[in-house]
């Protein structure tokens, strides 16, 4: 199998010959029958460049010790993402409670002891070597998804056979994108209309789901047509036939939030389907921030059993859930109609990844007098980084602190 030159341990036996552009080769497995050792490494990735037919890549027998080589590299790899999402940023950090990150971490790495499993992820993060950041925003993403759906999955409780099925899909959900006509230049996406869109859809979904059957991984016939299935529905999905928690209910929204509300290699969006984008506005069919993202999805599926808990497990993850007050944008409106003077801001602002907890008053020189200013101030950063001192409106905070209240079951 193809090893990255920095993957490679002493002791890894070469399964072909490494031959340099040049014509000669720089080492048979004649040459290291004990397999390779320091020196041969260091020459290897010193003329990594040179190699061919593919340059930094090597031909390596698979064994068991290559493989825990490989499960070593991809758990770096997704504890990193994990990191990343536990500092916060982009995505809001999912994985704070501690007990449930192990139980997420626990079913992943289950997954990845999988040699099929290591084989299919080890090669998809190959694709993005040395990529430009648009590259590797698509294997972040993937880790993302995989994260966030495993969370959404514990806190649903889902059963572990399911967990591991989930785990699956959402590794392999979008490895059909690299076989893709558009690949790598995925921002022509952002000149596609409808049924262009409809088609890369329709064409990445199914190469991911042939990508999983070719893997050939040993499981039951009908554990093998649920994953193929929550790979093929992870954009488009008919939730009326659909089972409640299940792992394509999972996936899907999953990979719609991370993917409105994370980087990717084009600006267009296009989970939400036109039909979705009709209701909500096209506006989603953009990059936005993770409150607009779950006031999307409660508006969608209030109504929609079948997705209603998995909704509501992603806010919880996320610490949104009073945005699953029903009209939560018209209650908030209505509290910051009262200022007589347009002056209110709601902090953090809605278009944010965090829920507003207070209104402040913009009307810095108080040029009007207003019953409503509060006595306390409040330090907000601007844009600019610079920090600026507001008065709190009382009674928009008031309002707002007991609206939110509402989320809570026992109103405290
Ligand atoms: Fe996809
Ligand atoms: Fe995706």
């Amino acid at each position: 199998m193809l090893l990255y030159v920095d993957d490679i341990m002493p002791g890894m036996q070469l399964e072909s010959a490494i031959a340099l552009k040049a014509g000669s080769y720089l080492i048979t497995p004649k040459e290291a029958p004990d397999g390779l050792n320091e020196k041969f490494i260091d020459s290897i990735r010193r003329f990594s460049k040179q190699l061919t037919p593919l340059p930094d890549f090597v031909n390596i027998i698979e064994n068991e010790s290559t493989l825990a080589k490989l499960h070593e590299v991809l758990s770096a790899d997704i504890a990193r993402v994990a990191e990343a999402v536990k500092a916060g940023g982009d995505t809001p950090n999912f994985l704070s409670d501690g007990e449930l990150e192990e139980k997420v971490s626990r079913v992943v790495d289950k997954v990845l002891a999988n040699p099929d499993v290591i084989r299919e992820v080890y090669q998809f993060k190959n694709a993005f070597r040395e990529g430009a950041d648009s590259k590797t925003a698509l294997l972040d993403h993937t880790f993302r998804v995989t994260l966030l759906a495993a969370a959404t999955g514990v806190k649903l409780r889902m059963s572990v056979v399911s967990m591991i099925n989930l785990v699956i899909a959402s590794l392999m959900h979008d490895m059909g994108i690299l076989r893709s006509e558009q690949y790598p230049a995925l921002q022509v996406l952002d000149e596609f209309n409808d049924d262009q869109l409809q088609d890369f859809v329709d064409e990445h979904t199914g190469h991911s789901v042939e990508t999983f059957k070719n893997a050939g991984m040993s499981m039951l016939p009908q554990t093998r047509l649920d994953i193929a299935r929550t790979i093929e529905l992870h954009h488009r999905i008919d939730l009326a036939t659909e089972k409640p928690r299940s792992p394509a209910v999972v996936l899907h929204l999953a990979d719609l939030v991370d993917e409105v509300i994370g980087p990717q290699p084009h600006k267009l969006r296009y989970n939400f389907s036109r039909e979705q984008l009709r209701i909500l506005g096209t506006g989603m069919a953009k990059r936005n921030g993770t409150n607009r993202v779950i006031l999307a999805l409660v508006k969608l599926y209030r109504k929609v059993p079948v997705a209603w808990d998995t909704v509501v497990a992603i806010t919880e993850l996320f610490g949104q859930q009073e945005l699953t007050i029903e009209n939560y944008e018209e209650k908030l409106k209505d509290i910051l109609d009262i200022c007589p003077h347009a002056k209110q801001k709601p902090y953090p602002s809605l278009s944010g990844g965090k829920v507003p907890r207070m209104v402040y008053c913009n009307d810095l020189e108080q040029k009007y007098q207003c019953e409503h200013r509060g006595q306390s101030q409040v330090a907000i950063q601007m844009p600019s980084g610079k920090m600026v001192q507001f008065f709190k409106c009382g009674t928009m905070t008031n309002r707002l602190v007991k609206l939110n209240r509402e989320s809570k079951p026992n109103g405290d």
